[in-house]
């Protein structure tokens, strides 16, 4: 039924709850995961510092898909977050969408975060909310 399953990750532990049901998903349907990191555009970390940061968060993804044989793809950009997901769903051919409700800021917002947000509100596709 799905055969690209895309999972945004900003590595916080919600998000590696949302990883590990796209690669359990992913493993039983015989589909790819395509891992997402977007480097937000707003933050003024070195850029250096949140490239390493973004490369270290898709190649856990990608080792732990290697542990249970499902292939991964890395897609490491640039961008907005909360506007690019649904850019780089249509790009990756995703079919399926597994998002954590939560991320790095925690529980402050009280049903989800705003990248989970827009991202349930943009895409025309289904979306798995993990929580
Ligand atoms: N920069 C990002 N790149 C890829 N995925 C992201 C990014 N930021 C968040 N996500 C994904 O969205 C999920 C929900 O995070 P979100 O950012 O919406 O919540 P939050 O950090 O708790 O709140 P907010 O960012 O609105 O302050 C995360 O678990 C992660 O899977
Ligand atoms: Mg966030």
């Amino acid at each position: 039924m799905f055969n690209k399953i895309m999972v945004p990750t900003d590595g916080s532990e919600f998000a590696k709850k949302a990883e590990e049901m796209a690669l359990s998903l992913a493993e039983k349907l015989e589909a790819t995961v395509v891992a997402v990191h977007v480097i937000d555009e707003k933050l003024i970390y070195p850029f250096e510092v949140m490239e390493e940061d973004g490369k270290e968060i898709l190649s856990n993804v990608q080792k732990k898909g290697q542990k249970m044989g499902v292939k991964v793809e890395e897609v490491l950009i640039f961008g907005n977050p909360r506007h690019d997901m649904k850019k780089i769903s249509e790009k990756s051919g995703a079919d399926l969408v597994v998002i954590a409700s939560h991320g790095r800021t925690g529980l402050e917002k009280i049903i989800m975060g705003s990248v989970a947000e827009n991202t349930l509100k943009t895409l025309n596709m289904p979306v798995l909310l993990v929580k």
